[in-house]
């Protein structure tokens, strides 16, 4: 059997997907979240298709449909962006004036609700995107774990501010406020788990959202649809469906988006921030492109070097943001690490996404092997091969991870963000020849060097820090733990997200001053004692 037809030998029949992971129907969305009403949608919906497929009786592959969702245009955006200004009312809604420990129950209550949805939401994740059941199961915990992490960071800011200051005959009670309204956008490799990473904290921190989901991932969102209206005063979360081109940009156009939270390409970040017409007005909290390099020196711990940066490449098809997208390896030690990395990359057991110990899964894009295919012709073209057995084959949605080496500056692979099963090797003699990588590239979000001389790690470190926002030593390059401080430079991120940093991201500071008088002590001890302001107060939350 040649290697593409044991490939496509991986897609099942339907009833050999175990039961517990089964989609009993497609899933037909019907409704979009607009000012605390589900609307019954009529209008076009678009067919969500599976990267997974399904083998007929005939022997046919036909895409597995896990359901349909709307497809709304510019009017449904405009009436959402309409209800979350009226919610924000200007700042003098329900919402950004109530106090902390009240909005605080609210987003206990929705977890609530969302953590009985949890073995649905997890499957989706699974049929939409093709990630691991692991995995899916693991972003739903982690974004779960996220949210009480938020709730906890909030207390703790919350209860430093509860306190006045007195400097220089001021008094001062200084909090955090919200921005107005927030435009949510996530991306399809992490739909939930990034989405909410911005749009917990922006909620939490009294801001009205409009939120679209990512253009795969899309599903798994309507069990939420509820919780949101139910667990919300009206108005305050809003749902924009349909195409992105067509969707938002009347809401930036409208000048009404006080805050853009896009994890998503930096082409679109900069076409959308230029749409706003008073850009001092718009923030913006950007997760964007990456091409994170592993730097290999002549001292590293190959096996060591090996785990880790298979994990850094191919974790989720090499699907992450952070994922390391191009190894560079000192030329001493470049044939013994291609060897080992290929041999490891071989071990990778390529299935459908429920099968326990999976590692490579359906691509979600079904156009995608089509353009590794094109990054990969274009490196054997300029001299480099393809080192692992049947790299880069491909079957329908499934590719199997290439190894490719000797890769150089004249190939595409060495500055393209190719965020899939791609794993570009660059050997170098000269480390200032990785230094200069890092330094030209358009990116700046991490990097990882693998090496056991101090010295020589720490003189790598002094000029790579202020490259990128994480040197990893020793290990791959990664987002968690999630309380760590999160962004990048250049092209890869605007603003910094965190548990805590991501309250700050979405609020400004705001005081309430007074002279130091009788006259004002009074004046604010009545307001305190008689719990007259959900701002000027000095209560603590437990
Ligand atoms: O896609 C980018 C994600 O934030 C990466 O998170 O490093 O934990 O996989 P991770």
């Amino acid at each position: 059997m040649k290697q593409i037809e044991r490939l496509a030998a991986l897609f099942p029949a339907r009833e050999s997907v175990p039961p517990a992971h089964r989609l009993e129907s497609p899933l037909h969305q019907r409704s979009i979240l607009i000012n605390g009403e589900l609307r019954d949608w009529e209008g076009p919906t678009h067919t969500v298709l599976s990267p997974v497929s399904f083998r007929d009786a005939d022997g046919r592959l036909l895409p597995v449909e896990v359901g349909s969702y709307p497809i709304t245009s510019a009017n449904e955006s405009l009436e959402a962006l309409q209800a979350a200004v009226g919610a924000y009312a200007a700042g003098t809604g329900q919402w950004p004036t109530m106090s902390v420990d009240q909005r605080i129950v609210h987003v206990q209550d929705f977890t609530r609700r969302i953590v009985e949805q949890r073995d649905l939401i997890v499957k989706l994740i699974m049929w939409e995107i093709g990630k691991s059941a692991a995995d899916s199961a693991k972003e739903f915990d982690r974004t779960i774990d996220y949210i009480r992490q938020t709730i906890d960071a909030l207390k703790e800011l919350d209860n430093n501010n509860s306190r006045f200051q007195m400097v220089e005959g001021t008094i001062a009670q200084i909090r955090r406020a919200p921005l107005g309204v927030v435009l949510c956008m996530g991306p399809y490799n992490y739909p939930l788990n990034e989405t909410f990473t911005t749009l917990i904290p922006a909620l939490i921190m009294g801001n009205v959202i409009l939120f679209k989901p990512p253009r795969f991932g899309t599903l798994l969102f309507a069990p939420i649809l509820q919780a949101f209206r139910d667990a919300f005063p009206p108005g305050v979360v809003n749902t924009v469906y349909g195409r992105g081109e067509e969707v938002v940009p009347p809401l930036m156009t409208s000048g009404q988006v006080n805050v853009l939270a896009l994890i998503g390409s930096s082409r679109v970040a900069d076409k959308l921030k230029k749409l706003h017409p008073k850009t001092n007005r718009l923030r913006a909290v950007l997760g964007l492109d990456a091409k994170n390099a592993a730097i290999i020196l002549p001292d590293a711990d190959i096996d060591l070097a090996v785990r880790e940066c298979v994990l850094g490449s191919l974790s989720f098809n090499g699907q992450r943001c952070t994922a390391l997208k191009l190894v560079m390896v000192h030329q001493s030690i470049a044939d013994a690490f291609v060897e080992k990395f290929c041999a490891a990359v071989s071990a990778l057991p390529v299935g459908m996404p429920w099968e326990p110990g999976v590692a490579i899964t359906p691509l979600p894009d079904r156009n995608k092997p089509g353009y590794l295919s094109e990054c990969v012709a274009d490196a054997l073209e300029k001299g480099a091969r393809v080192c692992n057995t049947d790299g880069g084959q491909s079957a329908e949605t499934l590719y199997v991870p290439a190894v490719v080496y000797p890769v150089d500056e004249t190939m595409r692979l060495f500055r393209e963000e190719q965020f899939g099963p791609i794993v570009p090797i660059v050997p170098f003699d000269d480390i200032d020849s990785a230094l200069s990588y890092v330094e030209n590239s358009d990116y700046g979000q991490q990097v990882s060097i693998f090496g056991s001389d101090a010295d020589t790690i720490a003189t790598l470190v002094d000029p790579l820090v202020n490259q990128v926002c994480r040197v990893n030593i020793n290990c791959q390059c990664q987002r968690g733990p999630d309380v760590f401080p999160f962004t990048g430079r250049k092209d890869s991120a605007e603003g910094t997200l965190s548990v805590s940093d991501a309250l700050r991201a979405f609020s400004v500071r705001t005081m309430v001053a007074a002279k130091d008088t009788a006259a004002s002590k009074a004046l604010l001890d009545d307001i305190v004692l008689g719990h007259k302001s959900s701002f000027v107060n000095t209560r603590f939350i437990f």
